[in-house]
């Protein structure tokens, strides 16, 4: 399968990659936005494309373009405003998945965020990130793409453990972010997740059986 990451720069963008082109089974395609990460992933063998998701949709749909799936797991990150927030994670999230539409690419995993579901789980330090992960979530449900949402507890950079909680509705808690790329994987090779949301932290369980168990 060719996997279109977008965030391919970001942590668990880079976790992904590395896992796709190991499993050789599946090509990474790195969307990133600027020459100097493209020629870095290049260098190590992984295709990439120049996008940028404040680009235009056209812009997209040519990066996406020759992609069985698209990922997306980018994100303005906790630095910038209210603003750059709206515009990636909400608007440049449903961009990317008008993109696969034109592009005619029907599978898209989303990486969302613990809770966002409920809006009284919110982040009460940034309500805005929140709405615009679970606004995004919902037009993603509604775009008839074979979606997957998988909604991470807050990300560590501890090694991945492989155990994993799955479920619908889940107490906070935390998952390294290599788990959330191995979580990625399996979903993009197990049918059974497709049309599926769902909150995920590390936990007692294989990501295989717990993906399952959905
Ligand atoms: N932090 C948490 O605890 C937490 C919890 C749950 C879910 N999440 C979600 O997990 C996902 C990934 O997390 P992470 O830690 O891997 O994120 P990250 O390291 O901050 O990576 C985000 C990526 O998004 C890219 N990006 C930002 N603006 C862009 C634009 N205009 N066009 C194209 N790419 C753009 C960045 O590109 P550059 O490299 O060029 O800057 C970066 O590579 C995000 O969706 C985040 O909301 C985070």
């Amino acid at each position: 399968m060719n996997v279109l990451i977008i965030g391919a720069n970001g942590q668990i963008g880079r976790h992904l990659a590395r896992k796709l082109q190991e499993s050789n089974k599946h090509r990474a395609i790195a969307m990133v936005r600027k020459d100097d990460q493209k020629a870095a992933f290049e260098s190590q063998g992984v295709q990439a494309v120049l996008a940028d998701l404040e680009g235009t949709v056209d812009e997209m749909a040519r990066a996406v373009e020759g992609a069985d799936a698209v990922v997306f797991t980018a994100g303005s990150g906790g630095h910038t405003g209210a603003d750059k927030t709206m515009m990636i994670d909400l608007d440049g999230a449903i961009k990317s998945m008008e993109a696969a539409k034109q592009a005619g690419v029907r599978r898209f995993i989303m990486v969302s965020a613990i809770g966002v579901h409920h809006r009284e789980l919110w982040m009460e330090s940034a309500p805005y990130y929140s709405a615009a992960k679970h606004y995004a979530d919902i037009w993603l449900e509604h775009s008839g793409l074979d979606y997957t949402i998988i909604r991470p507890g807050g990300l560590t950079n501890e090694p991945g453990t492989g155990k994993v909680a799955a479920a619908v509705d889940l107490d906070r808690g935390q998952i390294p972010r290599e788990d959330v790329a191995e979580a990625i994987l399996a979903s993009l090779e197990n049918p059974h997740t497709i049309g599926k949301a769902f909150d995920m932290t590390s936990g007692e369980t294989s990501i295989e059986q717990a993906l399952n168990a959905l």
